[in-house]
């Protein structure tokens, strides 16, 4: 048998997952030469700062393994941008760890912390490396499923899905891909029912910086919160480092005990010169993030005037940088088929969101455009809207 009849092994937990979207619909889009307003990553260069900040870490010599946990200016670093940014009062050495990109932060919390018998929350649609992470720990998920249009968190509803084998609730705030900023009262009830049950929540914050209506309020910071929350987060949405995958995960130390357990197996360590640079990026950078702020603004109100000329009905996005549409007047039976006629129709790229669901039926009417794209790029997609 050569090795082209070979059948593909999959170990069992991951078989259901497939091939990611993303690379799908990428692989289409560069054939078809589409506007790609698929994947959540920036089509323009890193501020020149950061990239400045990583040569010069590279040159004066931080090649070789750096500590387990991090760097100690990077995680002195995140410690303090916690303590102002996200009302969060932290110790460095005891409770930050830094990984490979949020990714890592949310496998080794989920490896490190839970195991088989344990059922976690989702509120569905989850970002995709969710489900897999947790088939691979052995944990059963139940979901919750927030409602189109408004995607409203609802703890009474994640309440009365909870069993005597929940452990934990993932959350995602700013998220990807509603577009919904938490408020604050949603947080509380959520909080409530965490509290009362003794859950753990694993809250994604990785577009923290991103917010265009109301405040990034982590959960973390509210009260009785700190000691049950591990707060994931990213530098690559921040500073548009996405190939860095410099990210990391906050919990106090007896949960900090478990993700180390597990990250010191998985990566032991992200790259030594870039959490230097990563270091660097994170001080006084008030400025930076209002002018990033800003220019995702502008790219939202440029890309959500044209998708609502072509048709698209949405709620504005609140945070983060995509627009969650309804595709239903296109005609097309589901997203992957809308996602795939607009490659074909228009050679304008989104992303499907059904696979986001645990029912991809629920998602099956909308549709994923990204708008962390140069402004040429965004009016290109326009011109193109136009067509329809
Ligand atoms: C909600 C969410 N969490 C995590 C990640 C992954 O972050 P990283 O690239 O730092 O691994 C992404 C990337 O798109 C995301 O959208």
């Amino acid at each position: 048998m050569s090795s082209q009849d070979t059948p593909n092994q999959i170990a069992s937990p991951l078989r259901p997952f497939g091939e990611s979207i993303f690379s799908q619909i990428n692989r289409m889009a560069i054939k078809a030469q589409a506007v790609n307003l698929s994947q959540g990553c920036p089509d323009f260069d890193a501020p020149a700062f950061i990239r400045e900040a990583a040569r010069d870490a590279i040159e004066s010599g931080n090649n070789q393994y750096g500590p387990m946990a991090g760097a100690t200016e990077l995680t002195a670093a995140i410690a303090d941008d916690a303590r102002d940014f996200m009302k969060m009062d932290i110790d460095a050495a005891s409770e930050v760890t830094t990984t490979c990109g949020c990714t890592e932060a949310i496998s080794a919390s989920i490896l490190g912390l839970l195991q088989e018998g344990d059922e976690v929350i989702l509120m569905d649609p989850v970002y995709d490396c969710y489900r897999p992470c947790l088939a691979l720990a052995n944990v059963t998920t139940r979901s919750v499923t927030m409602q189109a249009p408004d995607f409203a968190l609802d703890a009474a509803a994640i309440d009365a899905a909870c069993t005597e084998r929940t452990r934990a609730i993932m959350i995602n705030t700013p998220h990807n891909p509603t577009g919904r900023v938490f408020t604050r009262t949603e947080l509380e009830a959520l909080a409530e029912v965490c509290r009362r049950r003794d859950l753990l929540v694993f809250s994604d914050e990785v577009y923290n910086r991103i917010v265009f209506e109301g405040e990034h309020v982590s959960i973390a910071s509210l009260p009785g919160m700190a000691d049950r929350t591990i707060t994931l987060c990213s530098l690559g949405k921040t500073f548009s480092v996405t190939g860095w995958k410099i990210g990391w995960a906050i919990a106090p130390p007896h949960l900090t005990a478990g993700i180390r357990a597990a990250h010191q197996f998985i990566t032991f360590g992200s790259a030594h010169p870039l959490q230097h640079a990563a270091a660097v990026a994170l001080r006084d950078r008030s400025e930076y993030y209002t002018q990033l702020v800003s220019d995702y603004r502008e790219s939202r109100d440029l890309l959500c005037e044209g998708l609502r000329r072509a048709g698209f009905k949405f709620n504005m996005p609140e945070g983060g940088y995509f627009v969650l549409c309804d595709h239903t007047h296109l005609g097309q039976p589901d997203d992957i088929a809308a996602c795939r006629w607009l490659i074909d129709e228009i050679g304008l790229a989104s992303i499907p969101p059904s696979s986001f669901y645990a029912n991809p039926a629920q998602g099956s009417q909308l549709i994923r455009f990204a708008f962390c794209k140069r402004i040429e790029t965004i009016e290109a997609a326009l011109e193109r809207l136009a067509r329809l």
